[in-house]
Order: structure tokens, then sequence, then C-alpha cells
């Protein structure tokens, strides 16, 4: 971790999230009573953030002991990283801006500590574990996975018949990937896209690739900001309702020419490539919020550069022979979390809470999983909307006998 000297302001923030984390503070107060985790090992790869530091306070009240490293170079908040260690005794392996090779050197040292319990956000434990760890595949319980990207990979390594043990997938859960990845990722891209540029978006032309939770909810706040969004997709269905959504839809040569602010969250490759960018406009600006900083192709536009340079802190200019510059935030990797602080607190308190109750559940039901990725059960997914509504102050109507009649017969008609 970077500096012990930063933990007191780490402590204020943590605080000032915990008061947007009710249900997850209600899990906390209950795992202190119960200790679900007691004695568990669990190695966790999160990002560093204030939120999660509140799921790790969780984790440690139910009786674990946890070893955490970021899970992205980019995204530490290196104040809570020394909270974390110097406030809530937690060991924590993360520095903002860490090099590739100090960030695996941290995924080593949480692996080091013979987990059972693992905890992902982008799979890179698990990948560990499973490609230079095999010899501890058999010490794991289970493990759980916080992103959509995550998923897809372990899903790949169920279909090839490989994965070594239990996952629940977190995404999965409607109380998460509703809320986290549409409102979350839609405010916070936002928000680092501003924190980094400062430029107006009232007018200008967005363009969102991929219409999935987290492009939806990019593209609804982008419109809310008084933006022209242009949609590109691959998946028909995905673009049908990204035109009934009110968005123009285009493939990325074209839009390339006309869009002016370009955000990435399609969970693929190499879906900016240099040829693309060489059809862009002076000025245009490249962001990414997808899980790996390898949705823009920034070693072929490097190359292709006369000269680059740094235009402002997380923002890097490319200059081209003809003259033209774009420019590149936060070196294409989730511009939300590297540029700004994440998602906030309200929506993460669900998508932790699933976190928290997957980790319980896994523990209780060991003897019946499988090695398969699972979707976490409907009775936690449920019960976490229902706290959530409770926490909101919100009440909701309850069906009568005759409607829960009804809804169960086949004979009444019209
Ligand atoms: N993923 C997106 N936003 C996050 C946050 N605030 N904390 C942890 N993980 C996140």
């Amino acid at each position: 971790m970077k500096d012990l000297g930063q933990a007191a302001e780490g402590v204020r923030r943590i605080e000032w999230a915990e008061r947007e984390m009710p249900v997850l503070r209600a899990i906390r107060e209950r795992f202190e009573r119960e200790r679900p985790l007691e004695g568990k090992r669990i190695a966790a790869c999160l990002h560093v953030t204030t939120e999660t530091a509140n799921l790790m306070r969780t984790l440690k009240a139910g009786g674990a002991s946890i070893a955490l490293c970021a899970s992205n170079p980019l995204s530490t908040q290196d104040d809570v990283a020394a909270a974390l260690v110097d406030t809530y005794g937690i060991s924590t392996y993360a520095i903002k801006g860490e090099d590739n090779e100090t960030y695996y050197t941290h995924i080593e040292a949480a692996c080091d500590t013979h987990p059972e319990l693992t905890m992902d956000d982008g799979a890179d434990v698990i990948s560990f574990l499973h490609g230079k760890r095999p010899e501890q595949l058999s010490e794991v319980i289970a493990g759980t996975e916080e992103t959509t990207t995550g998923v897809i990979r372990l899903k790949a390594l169920e279909a090839e018949g490989k994965l070594a043990y239990p996952i629940i997938a977190v995404n999965a859960a409607l109380t998460k990937h509703l809320f986290d990845n549409r409102y979350g990722t839609g405010q916070s891209t936002i928000d680092g896209v501003l924190r980094a540029t400062n430029v107006l978006l009232a007018g200008r032309k967005v363009v969102v690739a991929g219409y999935g939770w987290c492009g939806r909810g990019i593209a609804m706040r982008a419109k809310g900001m008084g933006s022209h969004v242009i949609v590109t997709e691959v998946d028909p269905l995905k673009a049908i309702e990204a035109v009934m959504d009110g968005y123009e839809v285009l493939p990325m040569a074209r839009a390339a020419e006309i869009g002016e602010v370009f955000i990435t969250a399609t969970g693929d490759k190499s879906v900016i490539t240099a040829e693309h960018v060489d059809r862009m406009r002076d000025g245009a600006i490249l962001a990414n919020s997808g899980h790996f900083n390898v949705e823009i192709d920034i070693p072929a536009i490097r190359e292709r550069a006369r000269s680059t340079r740094e235009a402002r802190q997380f923002v890097e200019e490319f200059e081209f022979a003809d003259g033209r510059r774009v420019y590149l935030l936060a070196e294409g990797r989730l511009v939300n979390l590297s540029a700004a602080e994440g998602h906030p607190a309200q929506v993460m308190d669900m998508s932790f809470a699933n976190q928290a109750l997957a980790s319980e559940y896994a523990v209780e039901n060991k003897s019946k999983l499988e090695h398969k990725v699972y979707a976490v059960p409907e009775p936690i997914d449920k019960e976490i909307a229902r706290l959530k509504l409770e926490t909101m102050g919100v009440d909701i109507d309850r069906l009568t006998e005759e409607q829960e009649r009804y809804l169960s017969s086949w004979s009444e008609g019209t």
C-alpha cells in the first residue's frame, strides 16, 4: 500500500460511503452475531474503494481473515488501502498506478494466504490459481465473481471442463446487474469523463459502443446531459432496443466520422481500432468503461501517432501526421474507477450485499455445490431488493389471496 499517513482520510471516506450502504450494514450486524465465515481465509481481488472497504469490514465481522488485492492497476484509492491496513486490520496489496508486474505480485501475495474462498472482479485470482497454483485448487471451497467479463471467462473455463471449484456469479443477480451495471456505470462513467476533461456534454455527439446493461446506462445518462447519442452494436436485438430507445445506431466505421466522445462498454477487444481513429475528427475523446483495457486498440493507435503527451491528468494526447489530435482517457482503463471513484455506494450496497450473502451461502452449502458457475439463489436476490426498498422507505403492495389464486390458475379466462 502507498502511504499509511493517508489512513485518517480513508476512514472518513469509508464512513461516508457506509451511510449509503444500509443493507450491507444490516448484514454486517448479523454477521457480527452469527459469525458465518468463522476462520475462513478469503482472497479478494476487487477495486479498492470505499465501498469495497465496507464489504471487507462485513466479511471480517463474519469471522473471515482477508487478503485484499486490486482488480485493476488504476482503480485503487490509496487512502482506502491505508485505512484498511491501519484501522481495520485487513491485509491489502494495492497501489494506484502500479505496473503490471506489481499487480500480479499483489495477486500472488493474496494467494499465498491459501484462500478457502475467492472473491473476484474480472476472474484474475481464479485464473491465477488455475494457471499457476493448481496444487491450491482443492483448498478452495468456492469463489464469487462480480462482473460480466469475469463471468464470461469462468463460463469458458467451465465449458472446457476445467473449472476446479464452484463459482457464484454475483453479476447474474438482478439486484446486481440491473442497478450496478446500469445506474452505477451510467453515472460513474459520465463522472469519469467529466472529471478527466471537464467538457460540456450538452450538444456533443457521444458514441456508446455496446448496448448491454452498462451501455444502456451510459447512453441514458449521456442523453440526459443533452448529448446526441449514437450506439454501436453487434447484436441485432440490442440494436433494435437502442433504436426504439431513441438512439441513432451506426456501425463504428461510420460513427467514427461523426463522434466527439467515444465510450466503449462491450467486454470485447479492438472495438475502436487505429483505422477507426484515422476517420475521427480533431479533438475526439476516447474512453473505456469495460473491465479490461483492450476495447480500444491502444498499441496500434500509439504506433500511428507522430507524438504523444499528457494533455492533463488522465488525458493522453495522440497527434497524427495530418495534425489531428485524439485524446485517450485513463490509459483506456475503466474510466469511472480510474478518473472518478467508481459506482456510488448506494448501488454497491446491493452488489456487495450479494457478495457477502453469496459467500455465506457457499460455505453453508459447500457439500451440495459442483464445479459449476451458479447464479445467486433467487431468495437472496429478492431479500436484498426487499431490504433495499425498506431502507429507502419505499412500501409496496402485496398480492391478495384472490390474486394469488388467479395467478396460479389456468381455468379463468375472458
Ligand atoms: N465497481 C464499480 N464501482 C465500484 C466501486 N465503487 N467499488 C468497487 N467496485 C466497483
